[in-house]
């Protein structure tokens, strides 16, 4: 009987422990490039059958994004969904640009843990733990930081000059979700007397803050 649930346990120790190390499934075969196209719903997307290097292969990030946004920064996903042989694989990048001033708002990537390189300026980074401590750290050029999976995060360049930042996410779809137009601009919108208790404020302030975030139409 011991011997039996020995086995067992160690059986399912690995799987146990996978799950632990990965954000995403671990592979059952070389490639799976998505099929973003098919009806089928499953977790991730079904496998395409002609596949070309081409599937593996994008060039968006090569140059800045826009940065003439209310914002002042712009994120460039290069996930799954630009790359559809990242299928199954548990990683994407994205490239964020900032203006002088820009900010990528406090948000999180429920799915991974995000590092990030920094390829030109400066950013103050910061990211918050479920105790609300908060760690931050201004980064420049050359440099790296990293902001552990589905909690609270945020990038402002306080500099001069435009910055830029590569990141790298353990899921190949990590998404994203900012507090801000979650809460704020939610389809269709939270009440405002679950913000005014949440937040501590009036109707008033809540109204002002919906009208920002509204989805547009
Ligand atoms: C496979 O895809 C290529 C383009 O990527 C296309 O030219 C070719 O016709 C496709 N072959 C089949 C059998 O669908
Ligand atoms: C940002 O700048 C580009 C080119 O300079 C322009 O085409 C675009 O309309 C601008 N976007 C906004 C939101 O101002």
């Amino acid at each position: 009987m011991a011997t039996w649930l020995m086995m067992i346990c160690m059986m399912i120790m690995p799987i146990f422990m996978a799950s632990f190390v990965s954000a995403d499934p671990e592979l059952l075969q070389d490639v799976c490039v998505a099929d973003l196209t098919s009806g089928v719903k499953l977790n991730g997307f079904p496998c395409k059958t002609n596949i070309s290097a081409d599937d593996f292969f994008f060039a968006g990030l090569a140059k800045p994004a826009l940065t003439n946004n209310t914002l002042g920064a712009t994120v460039s996903p290069a996930s799954v969904q630009q790359i559809t042989g990242l299928n199954t694989l548990g990683v994407s990048m994205a490239r964020v640009d900032y203006a002088p001033g820009g900010l990528n708002p406090p948000h999180t990537h429920p799915r991974a843990t995000e590092i990030v390189f920094m390829l030109e300026g400066e950013l103050d980074v910061g990211f918050i733990t479920t105790e609300n401590k908060l760690f931050s750290k201004t980064i420049k050029k050359g440099e790296i930081f990293t902001f552990p999976r589905g909690l609270l995060h945020f990038q402002i360049n306080n500099g001069k000059v435009p910055a830029a930042a590569l990141a790298a996410f353990n899921s190949q779809l990590p998404g994203t979700q900012r507090a801000a137009n979650a809460l704020f601009g939610s389809s269709p919108m939270v009440d405002d007397n679950v913000l005014t208790k949440a937040f501590q404020i009036g109707t008033k302030e809540v109204e002002k803050i919906k009208s920002k975030f509204a989805p547009k139409k």
